[in-house]
Parts: structure tokens; C-alpha cells; sequence
């Protein structure tokens, strides 16, 4: 089977102790009871853990050391954590436009306490405009074929609108090459894509890398990843600009 979003997500375990063990006063019971059902919102994606290693190996290569990275479609907030560990240079955004995935994020970022996440923030990537006004790399993983493809143009006119030049707009998923699968289980989920919903699907590279270019975007590279899916790597024409996204 492809790697990728497969297997849906599931919720993960609450910590173990109740809160009236660690309760000292009813106001703290309040704090420890909002905190524990916040953590109970943590959904985990199976896939994430397979596909999160890869995917950090290639970012290291592609993200600026400073500066802030908006994940767009962070899902359960898996990837958002551990990225966020792994480069502790890089300040993350999360973000989703969906609210159970905006309160997993939220789980995984109390649970994890690292100084360099920021509390996620609601995102349609159609919108005209986003919540953030600026970032010095974009990352969507798994979103182009579980979306309709007007997703994919206001992905790509929205990070052409918040990247400065020479900053990179990151994908991960399984994509069609000129017009074909790459592996038969692509074909398989592409089917399965469509059955959910007719607008979904695997994405030609092809389309995509000729929206990107129209938006102002060099392809950068492409890089073969476990399980048939690919890492595609755009870059904003012009000068490199890195580390000096502002706060909105
Ligand atoms: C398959 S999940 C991938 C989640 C995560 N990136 C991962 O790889 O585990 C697809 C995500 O895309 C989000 N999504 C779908 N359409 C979107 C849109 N128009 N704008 C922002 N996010 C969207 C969904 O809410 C969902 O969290």
C-alpha cells in the first residue's frame, strides 16, 4: 500500500492518572480537567510514523535554518511536533481547516511544550486571504489529492502571495507522471480517492508544476520517497530572501 494519508486517523490514549489525583484546588481542577480533555483530542495517523523520517530528511535540506514555516493541512499535528523537535531553529505554524484537526494540533503541541510551535491556526487554502501574512517556508504534506483541485490553486496563489523570493513551497504525496500512475497502488488509492469524492484524486506533477511556474515558481527538485510517493520542491523566482519572515 502507498504511504501517505491510508488509515485515517484514530485517537490517542489519555495520559494515565485521573485529574482529581492531581487536583489541589477547584480552580486548579478546572485547568487540569480543560488540559486533560485538550489532550484526549489527540488523533494519530499510522501513516505519519512511517512516512516522518523520510520526509524530515529532505526537509533539512530545503528549510532555511531560522526563520517560520507555515504547515499547511497539519491533520492530527504529528508531523507539526516532530518537526518542530527536530529543527529547533525554525519557528512552525500549524494549520488546518478543519476543527478536529485543530484541536489534535493543539493536544500534541501542550503535550510536547516545545517553545518553537505556535498554537495552530485555522486555514482554508482557498481563502483569499490567510491568517498568516508572511513565512519563510510553506510545507503541505498529503493534501493536493485529498482536496479538489481548486485546493491545489489556492495552496499554490496563497504561498505565491506569502513567500518572499527564493523561499521554498514544500509538497509530499503521491503524484500521476505525465498522466500515468507510477505504481499500481497509487492507481489503487487514486480509485478509492474518487469513490470518497469525485473532486479528489492523485495530481499530475505536470499540472501542478505548470500552476507553480505561472505563480511565479522555479521547481526546484523532485525526490523519490518510500511507499511511491514523491517530495516536490518549488522555489519563488529572484533574489534568496531567508530567516526574516515578521510576526503578522
Ligand atoms: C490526509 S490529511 C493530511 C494531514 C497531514 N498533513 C498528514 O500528512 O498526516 C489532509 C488534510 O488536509 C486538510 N484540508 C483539506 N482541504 C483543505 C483546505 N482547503 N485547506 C486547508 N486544509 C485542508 C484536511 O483538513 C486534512 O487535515
Amino acid at each position: 500500500m502507498p504511504g501517505g494519508y491510508r488509515g485515517g486517523w484514530a485517537r490517542q490514549e489519555s495520559p494515565r492518572g485521573s485529574a482529581a489525583a492531581l487536583m489541589g484546588s477547584i480552580a486548579e481542577f478546572e485547568d487540569v480537567r480543560e488540559g486533560m480533555s485538550r489532550l484526549s483530542a489527540a488523533l494519530t495517523a499510522p501513516a505519519v510514523a512511517r512516512n516522518r523520517e523520510p520526509i524530515l530528511a529532505v526537509l533539512r535540506n530545503v528549510l532555511p535554518t531560522r526563520g517560520k514555516v507555515l504547515e499547511i493541512a497539519s491533520g492530527t499535528g504529528e508531523h507539526a511536533v516532530h518537526f518542530a523537535c527536530a529543527l529547533p531553529g525554525l519557528t512552525w505554524q500549524p494549520s488546518d481547516r478543519d476543527p478536529q484537526a485543530l484541536r489534535s494540533i493543539g493536544a500534541h503541541r501542550d503535550q510536547r511544550q516545545l517553545p518553537n510551535i505556535l498554537e495552530p491556526v485555522e486555514l482554508d487554502v482557498t481563502a483569499s486571504i490567510w491568517p498568516v501574512g508572511l513565512a519563510d517556508a510553506v510545507v503541505a504534506i498529503n493534501m493536493i489529492h485529498i482536496a479538489p483541485w481548486q485546493a491545489t490553486e489556492g495552496l499554490i496563489r496563497g504561498a505565491a502571495r506569502i513567500l518572499p523570493q527564493g523561499c521554498p513551497l514544500f509538497l509530499y504525496g503521491p503524484f500521476k507522471e505525465g498522466g500515468e500512475h507510477t505504481a499500481p497502488s497509487n492507481a489503487a488509492f487514486d480509485a478509492d480517492l474518487r469513490s470518497r469524492n469525485p473532486d479528489w484524486g492523485v495530481r499530475d506533477l505536470g499540472d501542478v508544476c505548470e500552476l507553480a511556474s505561472a505563480h511565479g515558481f522555479d521547481v526546484i527538485e523532485r525526490i523519490p520517497m518510500p511507499a511511491n510517493n514523491l517530495s516536490v520542491v518549488f522555489r519563488k523566482r529572484g533574489d534568496v530572501r531567508l530567516g526574516d519572515a515578521k510576526e503578522d
